[in-house]
């Protein structure tokens, strides 16, 4: 039997080493093409190894931050390093959470009650501290989401199905997480869309010079990671929206691997719609962000009816037989 032996990136460091604090901020990157993260953790781990300011590493300092790391597996303090996959979340998180299910736990956006309108104030909060975060202009901008992958399907589905056509092009590097591909590979089968996908270079980070000679007025969409979860290659996201918006495109980046490591700023990199979530950046399971610029949000149809669309709901009493008019009364309101 034949055995499929993947082949692994190399990892070795060809761009100068940065020296940042955790922090990295924007700056650190201008001027860089694009790199791996590898080298920035790299530098950071032995910026705080070499230097550690209160003569702790960095992981003796937040360690006692984390719960889950106050057990011993097989005799041994446990050591966690696949905060790629999913970040452990430290006793804030919890404590907030717990907070939350015994002081205010009730419907947002759905209650006219004291819970209900305290539960309605954080959640908008919650979007306007995610806004800042990623530096959108208007709060209105983030759209919570359960995680990245809903946040893809939302922007296919939605976004996706009523601007894409036949033989409209899709640019994607073949490093991206499934879950910026399968919903683009389910949309271009419904509306006859074409995927090309951006091969790596001899590096083995996605080829970018490839990426820009692909782009054409066919193509209607780019979805590129702003780091690899595979390649800890980080893209230059600023030039690729250049590049996109030349031609009319869009660009849609999935940041669950930059947001947790690195300032995104969404204006400044004047990206179209951007992905993240929760769990990969010590925050709870089961919640991610959408960011879509405003005039884009305004023009796609809902992904998703119900929840908290009780405003907006219309009933056209013409299409009843009989019109339920006390159930409208009693169920909506
Ligand atoms: C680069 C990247 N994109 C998307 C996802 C999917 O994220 P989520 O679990 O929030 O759906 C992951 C998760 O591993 C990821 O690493």
């Amino acid at each position: 039997m034949e055995v499929l032996v993947p082949k692994l990136p190399s990892f070795k460091i060809s761009s100068p080493i940065c020296r940042c604090s955790i922090n990295t901020h924007r700056s650190s990157f201008n001027g860089l093409r694009f790199r791996r993260l590898s080298s920035v953790c790299a530098s950071i781990v032995n910026e705080e190894v070499a230097k550690p300011s209160s003569g702790t590493s960095l992981g003796h300092s937040t360690r006692p931050d984390f719960p889950i790391l106050h057990q011993e597996v097989n005799g041994s303090k446990l050591v966690y390093l696949d905060n790629a996959a999913t970040s452990q979340k430290p006793i804030n998180v919890l404590k907030t959470l717990q907070h939350y299910y015994e002081a205010y736990n009730s419907n947002v956006h759905r209650g006219i009650h004291f819970l209900s309108a305290k539960a309605t104030d954080e959640y908008e909060l919650a979007r306007k501290k995610v806004a800042a975060f990623v530096n959108a202009s208007d709060s209105r901008e983030i759209i919570f989401t359960r995680n990245a992958t809903e946040a893809i399907n939302l922007v296919s589905y939605s976004w996706g199905l009523s601007n894409l056509k036949p033989e409209d092009e899709i640019i994607l590097t073949v490093a991206e997480h499934h879950s910026a591909i399968v919903p683009w590979q389910l949309v271009a089968q419904s509306v006859g869309a074409v995927l090309k996908f951006v091969d790596l270079s001899q590096d083995e980070t996605p080829d970018i010079d490839k990426l820009k000679e692909m782009i054409s007025r066919k193509t209607k969409l780019i979805v590129v990671h702003h780091v690899s979860n595979v390649l800890a290659s980080v893209l230059p996201i600023e030039e690729i929206a250049h590049w996109a918006h030349d031609v009319g495109a869009k660009v849609l980046v999935d940041a669950c691997q930059s947001v947790p490591h690195m300032v995104v700023d969404v204006q400044s990199l004047n990206v179209d719609f951007l992905v993240a979530s929760s769990h990969k950046m010590c925050g709870p399971t089961g919640i991610g962000f959408l960011y879509g610029k405003s005039d884009i949000l305004s023009t796609m149809p809902p992904f998703l009816g119900g929840g908290e669309m009780i405003s907006d709901v219309y009933l056209d009493h013409s299409t009843y037989a009989d019109p339920p008019s006390r159930f409208v009364n009693s169920f909506f309101h």
